[in-house]
């Protein structure tokens, strides 16, 4: 009860925002803290997602997109790499889970550059939860904003669009969030102030909402806080 209580004192659930887009940094910190290698985070921040996908149904959140891996990560020494696309391969399997949940699980980024064994799992995924009506969750693997907007050029020119004819709705309409609005928040845990590569045309006019906890340690309330926050803001758009 006192659970409860405390919920509805902290959020106000009439206000959430549509589309809430979290980059899920500090896996390796979160590992390192606790002498553990830095996959262990990984998998840790991998249970995470789960927790807070499923805390964003509860609170009728209808977007979430998760950063989970960028066009820049595959920099990382080889047998991180390898250990973060088993984490995947797991939680893709595991993953009708979500279906029972009423959650519709989406991919974007570049499938082309991942593992031929894990384009079909995500594939299966995507098809398994295709009917949810809860939360879509969309997941960024392989994604990189400037590689989506490359793409994006590349359809529009294959296309024949003609130049008089590119406004911005055409880029909306070739990048891989084109069925879905923008977010509204971006959270960063972790304590860095940046954006490394995520949503950047999506992101013009979105409220940012950072803090210095590490992914793994990332709490309901936490989450509850950055929607309080946002909901204090004034958002202008370029208006008065
Ligand atoms: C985020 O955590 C997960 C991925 C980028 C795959 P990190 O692995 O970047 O964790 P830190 O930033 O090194 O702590
Ligand atoms: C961004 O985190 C990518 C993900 C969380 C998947 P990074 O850890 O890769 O970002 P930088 O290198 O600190 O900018
Ligand atoms: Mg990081």
């Amino acid at each position: 009860m006192a659970f409860f209580r405390k919920k509805k004192a902290l959020l106000n659930y009439t206000a959430v925002p549509t589309h809430i887009a979290i980059i899920m940094d500090g896996n390796g910190r979160w590992a390192k803290k606790r002498s553990l290698p830095r996959t262990a985070g990984h998998a840790a921040g991998s249970k995470k997602f789960k927790e807070i996908a499923r805390y964003c149904n509860k609170i009728g959140i209808k977007y979430l997109t998760v950063y989970a891996f960028s066009t820049e990560n595959w920099k990382r020494p080889k047998e991180e790499v390898d250990t973060i696309m088993n984490i995947f391969r797991d939680y893709l399997k595991d993953s009708a889970n979500f279906k029972s949940e009423n959650i519709m699980l989406k991919f974007i980024g570049d499938r082309s550059g991942m593992p031929e064994d894990i384009v079909k799992l995500m594939n299966n995924a995507e098809y398994d939860s295709k009917d949810a009506t809860g939360l879509k969750c969309y997941m960024a693997i392989n994604y990189g904003g400037r590689d989506e907007l490359v793409h994006a050029v590349r359809d529009i020119v294959k296309e024949g669009i003609r130049e008089t004819d590119i406004t911005e709705e055409t880029i909306s309409s070739h990048i891989y969030t084109k069925d879905y609005p923008d977010p509204e928040l971006i959270i960063r845990p972790s304590g860095e102030y940046r954006l490394s590569n995520f949503l950047i045309w999506q992101s013009a006019y979105s409220e940012f909402w950072f803090s210095n906890v590490l992914w793994p340690d990332f709490t309901t309330d936490d989450l509850d806080r950055a929607i309080e926050d946002y909901n204090k803001r004034n958002r202008r758009f370029g208006g008065i």
